[in-house]
C-alpha cells in the first residue's frame, strides 16, 4: 500500500495511424475512461496526437508523446518541441527510451536537457533506465541504473521532482516476453526510491512514482504492481490492444 497514485502509461513506439490510434482509443475510453483511482496515459506517435488528444476529450486519459527536442525552436529539422506537444494537449512525455538510446545515440547529458525542457514547460516527464543484458551479467545493474538517474535529473529542484516519473525498465524484458522476476524488479525499484531520497530528500521521493517496463502483461501484472516500490506500468506491445490495455488498468486499480 502506498499513497502514490498508480499510473498505467501505454507507448505505442512506432505504430498506429491517426486513425488506428482514434480506434483503439475510443475502445479504452469506452471501457476505463471515466475511472479516477489510476493514472492513464497513452502516448502515440507524433502524427496521432493530435486525433488521438480529440478522442480523448472528456475523458480522464491522459496524452503523451514519446520524445521531444531540448530546443525551443530552429534548424532541428524532424524534431519537435515542448510547446508544441502542449499545444497538443499533451501532458507527459517519455524521455530516454532505451531505444531511444541505443538506436539514437541518446547519452546522460542531452536527455537530461529534455527533462528539463519538459519540466520549464509544465510537461511530466517519463525518465526512462535500465541495463542491458550484458549490464545485468556483469553485474553493473545498480551503477548503470545510477548513472542514469543522476544523469537524468541533474539541475531537477525538490520543487519540480513529485512531477517527475521514472521507469525502470529493462533492455533485455523489453519486446522479449522475458518479464522481471518481482524480486529483480522490487530491488531496482528500491534503489531508484533511495537515489530519489539522496537527491530531494524523503518526503518528495514518496511522492514519485517509479514504473515498471518490459513484457508487463496483464497476467503478471498483478503480481509486479503488489510491490512496495512498482507504482505503475510503462506498456509497449500490451498498449495497442484494448482489451489488454484495460486489463492492466485494472490490474493497477486492484492493487492500489
Ligand atoms: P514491451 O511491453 O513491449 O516489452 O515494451 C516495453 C517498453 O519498452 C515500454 O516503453
Amino acid at each position: 500500500m502506498s499513497s502514490r497514485k498508480k499510473l498505467i502509461a501505454g507507448n505505442w513506439k512506432m505504430n498506429k495511424t491517426p486513425a488506428d490510434g482514434v480506434a483503439l482509443v475510443r475502445d479504452i475510453v469506452a471501457a476505463i475512461g471515466k475511472q479516477s483511482d489510476v493514472e492513464v496515459v497513452v502516448c502515440p506517435p507524433f502524427t496521432a496526437l493530435e486525433s488521438v488528444g480529440k478522442a480523448l476529450e472528456g475523458s480522464n486519459v491522459k496524452l503523451g508523446a514519446q520524445n521531444m527536442h531540448h530546443e525551443a525552436s530552429g534548424a532541428y529539422t524532424g524534431e519537435i518541441s515542448a510547446a508544441m506537444l502542449r499545444a497538443l494537449f499533451a501532458t507527459h512525455v517519455i524521455l530516454g527510451h532505451s531505444e531511444r538510446r541505443s538506436y539514437f545515440g541518446e547519452n546522460d547529458e542531452f536527455i537530461n536537457k529534455k527533462v528539463i525542457t519538459s519540466l520549464k514547460n509544465q510537461l511530466k516527464p517519463i525518465l526512462c533506465v535500465g541495463e542491458t543484458l550484458a549490464e545485468r551479467e556483469s553485474g553493473s545493474t545498480l551503477k548503470v541504473v545510477q548513472r542514469q538517474v543522476e544523469g537524468g535529473l541533474e539541475g531537477v529542484s525538490k520543487e519540480q521532482a513529485p512531477t517527475v516519473v521514472v521507469a525502470y525498465e529493462p533492455v533485455w524484458a523489453i519486446g522479449t516476453g522475458k518479464v522481471a522476476t518481482t524480486e529483480q524488479a522490487q530491488e531496482v525499484h528500491a534503489f531508484i526510491r533511495g537515489l530519489l531520497v539522496k537527491l530531494f530528500g524523503d518526503a518528495v521521493a514518496q511522492k514519485v512514482r517509479i514504473l515498471y517496463g518490459g513484457s508487463m502483461k496483464p497476467a503478471n501484472a498483478p503480481e509486479l504492481l503488489a510491490q512496495q516500490d512498482i507504482d505503475g506500468g510503462l506498456i509497449g506491445g500490451a498498449a495497442l490492444e484494448a482489451r489488454s490495455f484495460v486489463d492492466l488498468v485494472n490490474a493497477a486499480t486492484a492493487a492500489k
